[in-house]
């Protein structure tokens, strides 16, 4: 890898070339949009809900015809949608029939250390012991030989608890071991989980069939159906292009949503509740709704990352990047029945272009209403509430005699502690970027203050837990470590750049 850093460190603007699907891949809009079940819990007694969730190798007809092998919470993909209460604690039991080790983390929980899926506390498959570990960025055979002397190691089962103390939003669960995260994601390792709470139950918003939760992932497939993953095979950074695209961020020439390539869904002349969640490994997208006349409908943005905003804000382009979500209302009654709405991404070309469709299927009455006022609980911290002002660059760079991505100069290592956080401060952070970095903190929710010197763009409103960092750009957020003590992390929400370090720990005390 050295001449390939060289090179990057020359180019850094470098976006991966995509990897080409070597089989055949159905036409757009034809595949109806699934929508993952809801899981049931197996006890609400005590009141905890208890789920239990299976995680292990199972096959799938993503693309017709063809079968995909994947690697599944509960035999699907996405997983399960766990729907929960904001305040009602659950408890997942996850049980590791997978060929490998895994960590669950709930991203955007509000949840304490031990249970948050710290990426070396591990869940270990049957047949594996700690020492057997084998650990390198992303290609399963490489070694740095790291021992977290903090990490809580469990065999075949783990209890995770979150006590979801926070406001109701949608949230996904996800693989997050370390190194390997990027090829875990990328072969099924993703859920949602969407907390609700009776204030948001009573504002009158679209609900039922017309709530849509939308997780858009691309990937990649070889010639036999598997998904195409660049970093699994060493032999591959033979082939021109492949290990390059694996270092910027791996990303595939189909969009699923909710694991269908480029699905249709069909829908009344009524309001819909669309939330997304950018699930990709690095591919971010730039989401419009087209008529089939060219006309853009307005995207009605309702909440973000941590839930409702104070007042809804209308984009007609709504930038997404990988781990970041949007609630937003879309409006199909001036449609006329039998045309379609595309969801199409800008940022796309080619096939990469469309996401999925609507077919407007039948006239329908509507009292659903977006209401001025969506919250009055956004937290209002000030630039003088802060105590604390830290800096942090997101970069290229080496580690361990290969091309990593670095925070402050620095390789993620556990057994280092780069921010200690006291309990209930309020502290500004200023991020800046080299090339597109989605940065994301663990445990709380923050505000953007400014992007560049530059007030925040109108996607940036609300609470947020992942924020999109242009290239070249200086972003400050704010927040308040509230809640829990304990190591946590913040770190690149792209995947292939988690895996290659750009991570680092946050000690709350
Ligand atoms: Cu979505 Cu630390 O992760
Ligand atoms: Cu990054």
């Amino acid at each position: 890898g050295l001449s390939t850093s060289a090179a990057l460190a020359r180019r850094p603007s470098i976006t991966g070339a995509e990897l080409r699907s070597a089989v055949p891949l159905p036409p757009a809009f034809q595949v109806p949009l699934p929508l993952p079940a809801v899981l049931a819990p197996v006890s609400t007694a005590g009141g905890t809900d208890r789920y239990e969730i299976t995680q292990r190798e199972a096959s799938a007809e993503i693309l017709p015809g063809v079968k995909t092998p994947l690697w599944t919470y509960e035999g699907t993909f996405p997983g399960p949608t766990i729907e929960s209460r904001r305040g009602r604690p659950i408890t997942v039991t996850h049980r590791n029939e997978l060929p490998v080790p895994t960590v669950v983390h709930l991203h955007g929980g509000h949840t304490p250390a031990a249970s948050d899926g710290y990426p070396t506390d591990l869940v270990l498959p049957e047949g594996w012991h700690d020492a057997a570990m084998p650990t390198g960025h992303g290609s399963e055979h490489g070694s740095h030989g790291m021992h977290d002397p903090r990490a809580v190691v469990s065999k075949l089962t783990r209890d995770y608890t979150f006590p979801l103390d926070q406001r109701a939003t949608l949230l996904w669960y996800h693989d997050h071991r370390m190194d390997f995260t990027a090829p875990a994601i990328w072969r099924g390792l993703a859920g949602l989980h969407i907390v609700r709470d009776d204030a948001e139950d009573n504002l009158g918003l679209p609900e039922g069939l017309r709530e849509l939760p939308l997780m858009i992932a691309d990937r990649a497939f070889a010639a036999d159906g598997s998904l195409d993953y660049p970093a699994l095979d060493p032999t591959l950074r033979e082939r021109p292009g492949v290990h390059e695209s694996y270092l910027a961020g791996v990303l595939g020439d189909v969009i699923l949503v909710n694991g269908a390539p480029w699905p249709v869904h069909e829908v009344d002349t009524a309001r819909y509740r669309l939330r997304i969640l950018n699930a990709s490994n690095a591919r971010h997208y730039e989401l419009e709704a087209v008529t089939d006349d060219g006309r853009r409908l307005d995207l009605v943005q309702i909440g973000a990352d941590q839930g409702l905003l104070a007042t809804p804000v209308t984009h007609r382009l709504l930038p997404i990047a990988s781990a970041e979500r949007y609630d937003v209302i879309v409006d199909f009654s001036g449609v006329p029945v039998g045309s379609r709405v595309r969801l199409i991404n800008r940022l796309g070309s080619g096939r990469t272009r469309d996401v999925m469709a609507f077919r407007i299927a039948r006239h329908a009455t509507d009292d659903s209403r977006i209401p001025r006022t969506l919250s009055t609980d956004l937290p209002t911290w000030r630039r003088s509430d802060a105590v604390q002002v830290r800096d942090f660059s997101f970069r290229a760079g080496q580690m361990r005699g290969d091309h990593g991505w670095l925070i402050g100069g620095l390789p993620f290592d556990p057994a280092r502690t780069d921010v200690t956080a006291r309990l209930g401060d309020v502290e500004v952070w200023r991020l800046v970027a080299d090339v597109h970095h989605p940065v994301h903190l663990h445990l709380v929710g923050f505000r953007v203050l400014s992007r560049s010197g530059r007030p925040p763009l109108p996607h940036d409103a609300g609470l947020k837990d992942t924020v999109s960092l242009r290239p070249g750009e200086a972003v400050e957020i704010i927040t308040r470590f509230d809640g829990y003590r304990g190591r946590y992390l913040f770190h690149c929400h792209n995947a292939e750049h988690e895996d290659m370090a750009m991570m680092a720990n946050l000690e709350i005390i």
